[in-house]
């Protein structure tokens, strides 16, 4: 089945929002980027510059990909500014009232069923969140990247119990499309890959709390020993530790068990600030380049 896209509309230009609306432009898809929050466009418009002229260094792609990939991305700064897309991924915050909020907005602004409506939530009921599309709820549909975006391979594909099988489809298409390879997992809290990766990040944090080993060593001996690309607690620095949070609060209360409560050092740091890589401090210090 073809995915039938030619006008793909973003809401979120964060580092997923932005890395989806890349790799799509790269597939040669028409992208419009949405995001209110001052600076976001200014910054997503950085981070494509980087990450393209980077992937054209090493060969990945051509530099006229890469160029006509910039020239495919269009952005806007209010919502029904997001107009003329065939399909929708939204990729804000991890909250599901203010997911529920776009989602019956862009029900209302786009009352063509052919137009999808994914989610790229990491851990929320894509059930839950396609209730706020009230009858065209079969249209929403889980579409999870992983992060950095360009480069990481998986796109879990989340069909919600009202989801179609030709939105699934379709999906799994444009998933294909845009160089990733889309695995499918059922609609339940964290779905597979959060509610096996974030016990584990948990993890780490308590171990460092309790005083077992010190950040380093517990990165260290899950690289060396586990052979992972980087240790638990640089992994969360990278994705962000309030979202290592919210994805926690998810699986305690989508799989109603206390085992899956946050660790309160990871909330701590969150209090304190400290995001991770993007607010320049988390477990480790991100100095400004
Ligand atoms: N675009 C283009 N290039 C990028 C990039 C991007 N977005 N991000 C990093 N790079 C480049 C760097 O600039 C660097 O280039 P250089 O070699 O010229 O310095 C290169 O990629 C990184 O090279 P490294 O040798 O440091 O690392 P690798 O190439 O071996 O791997 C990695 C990088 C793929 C990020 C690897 O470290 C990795 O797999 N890390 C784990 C990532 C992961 O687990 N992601 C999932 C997070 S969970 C998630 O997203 C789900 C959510 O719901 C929470």
């Amino acid at each position: 089945m073809s995915h039938g896209v030619k006008t793909l509309g973003v809401l979120g230009a964060g580092q997923m929002g932005g890395g989806i609306a890349q790799v799509a432009a790269v597939a040669g898809i028409t992208v419009k980027v949405f995001d209110s929050f001052p600076g976001a466009i200014d910054k997503c418009k950085g981070v494509h510059k980087k990450s393209l002229s980077k992937l054209a260094e090493k060969a990945v792609i051509t530099q006229e990909v890469a160029d006509a990939a910039i020239g495919r991305i269009s952005f806007v700064d209010k919502l029904e500014n997001l107009t003329g897309c065939d399909w929708i991924v939204e990729a804000v915050v991890e909250d599901v009232k203010v997911k529920k909020d776009l989602f019956s907005r862009l029900a209302a602004m786009y009352p063509d069923e052919n137009v999808v409506l994914a989610s790229n939530t990491s851990s929320i009921s894509i059930t839950d969140i396609a209730t706020a599309c009230g009858k065209s709820a079969s249209r929403v549909v889980g579409m999870h990247f992983f992060n950095p975006v360009p480069l990481m391979k998986l796109v879990e594909v989340i069909p919600g119990l009202q989801t179609s099988p030709a939105a699934v489809e379709r999906t799994i298409a444009l998933a294909t499309a845009c160089g990733k390879t889309p695995l499918k997992a059922n609609d339940r809290a964290g779905f597979i890959s959060n509610r096996v990766l974030m016990p584990m990040i948990n993890e780490a944090f308590y171990a460092w709390m309790e005083g077992v080993a010190e950040p380093q060593a517990i990165d260290g001996i899950m690289k060396l020993g586990c052979n992972f690309p980087m240790g638990p607690l640089t992994l969360a620095d990278f994705i962000g530790l309030d979202t290592c949070v919210n994805i926690m609060d998810v699986l305690a209360e989508g799989l109603n068990n206390g085992r899956y409560r946050a660790c309160p050092l990871l909330k701590q740091l969150v209090v304190a600030g400290r995001m991770g890589v993007k607010s320049g401090r988390g477990v480790y210090e991100y100095p400004a380049k």
